[in-house]
């Protein structure tokens, strides 16, 4: 009995956790935001044509992703360590800075996505504003390993 109490307990706490293994999950999420860039970046340079679906399509997958930065679930104590990760300790020793940087990403993407650029000056702007979010919070949340 004690052991079927255990089991159902230990089922109960991987339950609550939503996210088991948090730097995986995080980094996840950042290797598409990482992609959806991928796709706008190369029509801002003139590399590749304006395409208004695929440029709307990529600024609503960062806008999700930036919603899916919860970061109470994905920034947990103790995740900040271990090697694998470039997180920097000033998030932990920070989190109303860092959440700060995430609301404003959340804000900028949903406004992005609002706006849906119909050309490319309108992307410009756009994706302007979106993708400021992601070195402003690198350069001060990130630690890159070379
Ligand atoms: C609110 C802060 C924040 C914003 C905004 C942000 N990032 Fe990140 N990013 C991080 C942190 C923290 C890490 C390190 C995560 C880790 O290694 O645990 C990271 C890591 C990454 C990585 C490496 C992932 C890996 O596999 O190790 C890529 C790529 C990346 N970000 C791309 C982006 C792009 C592109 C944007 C903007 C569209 C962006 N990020 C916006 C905080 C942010």
């Amino acid at each position: 009995m004690k052991k079927l109490i255990l089991a159902v307990s230990a089922l109960a706490l991987a339950g609550s956790a939503a996210f088991a293994d948090p730097i995986a999950d995080r980094k996840a999420i950042m290797k598409a935001n990482g992609k959806a860039v991928g796709v706008i970046a190369p029509m801002v340079k003139g590399e590749k044509p304006f395409d208004a679906a695929a440029a709307l399509d990529a600024l609503e997958t960062l806008s999700e992703d930036a919603q899916k930065i919860d970061v109470a679930a994905l920034f947990p104590k103790g995740s900040e360590t271990g090697g694998k990760t470039e997180a920097s300790p000033k998030i932990w020793e920070d989190m109303a800075g860092f959440q700060a940087k995430v609301d404003k990403f959340r804000a900028d993407a949903a406004a992005a996505v609002v706006a849906a650029p119909a050309d490319l000056e309108a992307l410009k702007v756009e994706f302007g504003k979106v993708a400021a979010n992601c070195g402003g919070c690198h350069e001060t949340f990130r630690i890159k390993k070379s």
